[in-house]
């Protein structure tokens, strides 16, 4: 996992509107209905100036001549356009809720699937909380930003317009007074939007921190509770969510005070343009009807304006989600393309000319040497991990490596000395820095993905069991077309008939939210995963480290039988998974050190002798 910030990198301030236009391409399929629910929004809230209107013709009308019916007359329009009113806002309601939220879904699928198509470089450096808070808060946040601010923003804004438009056309003197304020809320709300910004994305951001602690605690429950950590767990969430908390009270302070200003000095100058507006109707240049009509624009008003401080909130906090959601949606997906980068230094010797080399390239020599194009191959493979710092020697360092069609090839080596990288090169899952890897003569960088990923089947270290059942597991290493008959054959290889015993046989659930099975079981339908699909080439990083010796036996003679047809690269640390393979490779220090059968090495390399007689020991 990763620092908090290197998921937040200090990107230049985009502008608030610049942002949201990104949503664009999203909204576009619903922005008839979007527009049109604005443009009744807009309809609703000009009726309530036209209330003012009627008053004024009731005041100085039927009310001056004492006329009950006008009276009567005028009460009737009043109720009518209230329900007129009210029936337009819940039209607008109607109109937009259904396309907002299939807007929402349609980012968060997107998300989603953007997510499956990033490189492993990409999950390696984020925060798994921070994807999950973009994926659900941030993306609430932005439909909600579609559904209300959004119109409103418009909405109120021409509806102030209007308002403005008929006081000053009542009385222009006293429209003056109350337009007053505007420029300095203009200008207090300017000032709010940029400090509003940083906080908001703030505390976006440390929701984001705050889930990554939630869900490594839950993965981790077993070690949190076996160290007796839950205290310190417990603390250091609270520490972040008492961060969460100072941030939010930052935004309530700044909201609060905008709000502050924003309610006051309106209500300063309606309380002056009473006054004076009084003044007037005593001296008779002013009718009772129009100081009326315009006091109750004014108080329509008062919504509208005053709304305008949480409605820029809710913006803000939609722009930094939109933000956070296109970091994710920008980073460059695995492409079919060779990356340019991988392109660039695809020259080997890159860099590494004054490395120490004596001995280990003679070894590799050794390999490249051997025969025909065929197999997995290594051609001066160099590899470096994305953030690793810039003067750390790279991870793996000219590797020459031949695995001949058909053979099985061990690889050796001390622990941390990047078996497990040599192996995720294969699938590309991560990319060369430099040279090429060829299965039977092809680059595997000019392979489409799809196709590479049929060839080579992997089982990892960490065997992976998803939310599914043990069937779909272990179906998952082959194509749509495979049956209970490869599902059995795998399964027999692996020696995990213990499958057929499970509650529900294969069609047991497992994975997180089924049975839990042990390291060395779940280790089993790992390995039958990879086998299933009878790949061309077999990745194999340590698969029977959790096994006991007699099972592990067992695999061994079954997976002779499917080694025998498939070309096979195999991490090892026992002697017994090692003699399952033809020949082994010696890694050691990021080169390839020595390549020869088991007892080759035995006889001819101290270090090959030391790691194995190590691991006979433990074995013991
Ligand atoms: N995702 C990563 N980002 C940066 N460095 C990494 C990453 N994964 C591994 N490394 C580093 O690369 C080196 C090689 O790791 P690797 O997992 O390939 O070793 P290994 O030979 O498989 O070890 P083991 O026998 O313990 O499984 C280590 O020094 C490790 O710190
Ligand atoms: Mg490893």
């Amino acid at each position: 996992m990763t620092t908090p910030d290197a998921a937040a990198p200090d990107l230049p301030r985009r502008s608030t509107v610049r942002s949201l236009l990104r949503l664009w391409p999203y909204v576009r399929p619903v922005r008839a209905r979007l527009f049109g629910a604005a443009l009744v929004a807009v309809v609703a809230s000009c009726l309530s100036l036209v209330f003012p209107l009627i008053l004024k013709w009731m005041v100085d009308g039927p009310v001056a001549g004492h006329d009950p019916a006008g009276v009567w007359l005028g009460a009737l329009c009043l109720l009518l356009l209230g329900f007129a009113e009210a029936g337009l806002f819940g039209l607008r309601r109607w109109l937009v809720a259904r396309p907002l939220s299939g807007v929402e879904a349609g980012m968060r699928a997107g998300l989603y699937r953007h997510l499956q198509r990033l490189p492993v470089a990409f999950h390696d450096r984020w925060a798994s909380g921070q994807l999950l808070s973009r994926a659900t808060t941030d993306l609430m946040l932005v439909r909600m930003f579609l559904a209300f601010p959004l119109t409103f923003l418009l909405v109120n804004s021409v509806t102030i317009l209007a308002g403005i438009a008929i006081m000053l056309a009542q009385q222009w003197t006293l429209g003056l007074v109350l337009l007053a304020p505007a420029l300095p809320v203009m200008v207090v709300c300017w000032l709010f939007e940029r400090r509003y910004s940083q906080v908001a994305r703030r505390a976006q951001d440390q929701v984001g921190d705050l889930t990554t602690v939630v869900e490594e605690s839950v993965l981790g429950i077993r070690i949190i509770k076996g160290f007796g950590r839950h205290r310190s767990q417990a603390r250091a969430f609270r520490e972040l969510s008492r961060t969460l908390r100072g941030t939010e009270l930052v935004k309530a302070r700044l909201l609060a005070s905008i709000w502050g200003v924003i309610v006051t000095l309106p209500e300063f100058a309606i309380g002056a343009a009473l006054v004076l507006g009084t003044v007037q109707v005593a001296d008779g240049r002013l009718s009772a009807g129009t100081l009326v009509a315009f006091l109750s624009t004014a108080l329509a008003l008062r919504w509208p304006v005053d709304s305008i401080g949480f409605l820029l909130a809710m913006s803000q906090e939609a722009a930094t989600a939109t933000e956070r959601y296109f970091e994710v949606m920008d980073a460059t997906p695995e492409s079919d393309e060779a990356p340019a980068s991988a392109a660039s230094v695809r020259v080997p010797e890159s860099a590494a000319g004054d490395q120490d080399t004596t001995g280990a390239r003679d070894a590799g020599q050794g390999s490249r040497a051997a025969d025909d194009e065929g197999g997995l191959r290594f051609h001066g493979v160099g590899f470096r991990y994305p953030d690793a710092p810039a003067d750390a020697p790279p991870v793996l360092d000219r590797i020459d490596l031949h695995v001949r069609p058909g053979e099985s090839m061990a690889l050796v080596g001390a622990t941390g000395t990047g078996k497990t990288t040599l192996t995720a090169l294969v699938p590309r899952l991560h990319e060369v820095t430099s040279g090429r890897i060829t299965l039977d003569g092809r680059d595997i960088a000019e392979m489409p993905r799809e196709e590479l990923r049929e060839l080579v089947a992997v089982a990892f270290e960490e065997p992976t069991l998803f939310s599914a059942t043990v069937g779909e597991n272990v179906l998952m290493g082959a194509d749509d077309t495979a049956g209970p008959a490869e599902l059995d054959r795998a399964l027999a290889v692996a020696q995990a008939d213990f499958a057929h015993g499970l509650p529900q046989g294969t069609g047991t659930q497992v994975g997180e939210q089924g049975l839990s099975l042990s390291g060395g079981q779940r280790q089993r339908l790992a390995l039958a995963r990879a086998v299933v699909g009878r790949p061309r080439f077999l990745v194999l990083d340590d698969p029977l480290s959790a096994l006991d010796v007699h099972t592990e036996a067992a695999v061994e003679a079954a997976l002779r039988r499917v080694l025998a047809q498939t070309t096979a690269l195999i991490v090892a640390h026992r002697p017994s998974t090692v003699l399952l393979a033809d020949r082994v490779a010696l890694i050691s220090g990021g080169r390839v050190a020595a390549v020869g059968t088991h007892h080759e090495l035995l006889r001819t390399h101290a270090e090959y002798a030391h790691l194995m007689s190590g691991a006979e020991e433990d074995d013991r």
